[in-house]
């Protein structure tokens, strides 16, 4: 039995809606430079960095041997600028239903409350959603040197905090980020379709369904 003493949060797809704006933006590269990608494909992009999209979307493409890294950095860097406006006029109202009653109900538990987005823009979403006060700490994307479906994100922040990766908890809608949690040694909740999250080891809709106490109350974990 464990102690759990943190929970590690992906961003886009668990506490708002931002997957959609990661889309139009790389849709909207892809007609500039000749590759058409559709929803299906996008799923892939979920979780990954944006370097590692822009490859994806490259190969996609068939055009991986096209551009220097230079070329590259500016294409995912036009990306961005179009990602960042869109983004923009977010507010706390863009936050997740039920995101702030469980942030509460972990608070009143003593769990300290981490963000592990591969986003680099996390820290202004979290402005944008008015819970700066809420999060203990964010992990900086600039920092991990492998991206999900590597632990290192995940594993920043329980270093962070000082735990044990089975003493965290982490949440994501991404494959890749469920692969993470789990290379990472820690207890991971997906958020979407089982049939797509079939590494997590409880999956819920959506993240207001997630239900604290069935969580704590499984016999491989505990809270005091
Ligand atoms: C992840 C998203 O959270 O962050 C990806 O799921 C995105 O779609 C990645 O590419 C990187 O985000 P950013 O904001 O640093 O380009
Ligand atoms: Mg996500």
């Amino acid at each position: 039995m464990t102690q759990i003493k943190a929970f590690i949060f992906d961003m886009d797809g668990v506490l708002t809606e931002t997957n959609v704006q990661h889309y139009e933006a790389w849709k909207i590269l892809g007609d500039e430079i000749g590759i058409e990608i559709n929803p299906s494909f996008n799923e892939r992009l979920k979780g990954i960095s944006r370097m590692a999209s822009l490859n994806e979307i490259l190969t996609f493409g068939g055009k991986q041997e096209d551009y220097t890294q230079a070329e590259k950095e500016q294409l995912a860097t036009k990306k961005n600028d179009n990602y960042v406006k869109m983004i923009a006029s977010m507010t706390p109202d863009h936050l997740f239903e039920g995101v702030k009653e469980l942030f509460k109900q972990l608070k009143e538990r003593n769990i300290k409350i981490a963000i592990g987005s591969a986003s680099k823009n996390a820290p202004k979403l979290v402005k944008y959603l008015g819970i700066e006060e809420d999060i203990h700490y964010i992990v900086d994307a600039n920092e991990i040197e492998k991206g999900k479906p590597a632990p290192d994100t995940f594993l920043a922040a329980a270093q962070a905090f000082g735990l044990k990766p089975e003493e965290c908890i982490g949440v994501e809608d991404a494959t890749a980020g469920v692969q993470a949690i789990k290379s990472a040694g820690m207890f991971a909740i997906g958020i979407g379709e089982p049939q797509v999250l079939s590494q997590a080891d409880t999956v819920y809709k959506e993240t207001k369904d997630i239900n604290l106490e069935e969580i704590l109350t499984r016999d491989n974990v505990l809270v005091v």
